[in-house]
């Protein structure tokens, strides 16, 4: 499929953390561990899964860390290979055959809207996909994959959504719209992080995107939002109205590792699917 081929992927990484201090001073809360790997490997991989080869991650100057995660390490590959460990070789280097990757600096923390304008460079002239960095997708089709497929049938961008419960609204941007079909709304209404009593429904934006690249001359012309920060529900916004913009009730799990609660539940529901579940077993049998 040719738009699968040409889809690249943008996997904004750069805010502060700040629900998650004092954990996420110097550690980017991207990479929090799940299992055995850091948050960002499963987004990049959800990526990875659903054909995408080019990821740009937007980053920022303190988090160092995720980029060194990224990029090939070439002293660590000689000392495995010298020492034997292949296996460990193998998983290190594994990610980088699969993908080719930019790191891109957001210097100053203006938004989302803001970050994703940094990689209108990166982006060019085809449609991509956005993941957020700190927001892990468990499902069948994989989130990403999903949408795609749903872009795939109009070529209209598209999100996920999922509900969430009403005092929560003030955490996400909220949509509303029309039954397109089953699962996907044809949007016609963002706001966000609407207070429960303005929240026009409890459908919450979860953090994945597929644009057409013209939604980056929306996204120029949004001036600061709520939080004084340039948003990117209010260029969606601005698209519903002009254009068309779907959203898909993703029926798949995800975790906001930004909150503690889905950090605990990720590593535990996740540990539990892997080859660590019987060790899991074991510590929760004598807690
Ligand atoms: C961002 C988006 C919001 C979305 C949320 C998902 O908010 O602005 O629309 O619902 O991610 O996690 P943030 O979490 O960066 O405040």
């Amino acid at each position: 499929n040719k738009i699968i081929r040409t889809m690249k992927a943008v996997i904004p990484a750069a805010g502060f953390g700040t629900r998650f201090l004092p954990l996420t001073k110097a550690q980017p809360k991207e990479m929090l561990p799940i299992v055995n790997k850091p948050t960002i490997q499963w987004v990049v991989e959800e990526a990875i899964d659903a054909g995408i080869t080019d990821i740009a991650i937007i980053t920022s100057k303190h988090k160092q860390a995720i980029e060194s995660h990224f990029r090939p390490m070439k002293g660590l590959e000689s000392t495995l290979a010298k020492t034997g460990k292949l296996r460990e070789l193998e998983k290190i280097k594994e990610i980088n055959k699969s993908a080719n990757f930019e790191f891109i600096i957001q210097d100053e923390p203006k938004g989302l809207g803001h970050a994703i304008l940094c990689a209108e460079k990166f982006v060019g002239d085809s449609p991509f996909v956005v993941l957020l960095g700190d927001t892990i997708c468990i499902g069948n089709p994989n989130c990403t994959r999903g949408l795609i497929d749903i872009y795939n049938l109009n070529g209209k961008s598209v999100f996920a959504v999922e509900k969430v419960e009403l005092e929560d609204t003030k955490r996400y941007g909220i949509v509303s719209g029309k039954e397109f079909e089953r699962d996907i709304l044809k949007i016609e209404y963002l706001v966000e992080k609407p207070n429960p009593e303005e929240a026009p429904s409890r459908l919450a934006i979860l953090g994945r995107y597929v644009f057409n690249p013209d939604f980056f001359e929306y996204q120029r012309n949004i001036t600061e939002g709520i939080g004084g920060e340039i948003q990117l529900t209010d260029a969606m916004q601005e698209l519903a109205q002009k254009d068309e913009l779907y959203s898909w009730t993703f029926p798949g799990k995800r975790y906001d590792i930004g909150t503690m609660k889905d950090w605990f539940q990720a590593h535990i529901q996740l540990s539990s699917k892997s080859e660590f579940s019987e060790l899991l077993d074991e510590v929760i049998d004598n807690l």
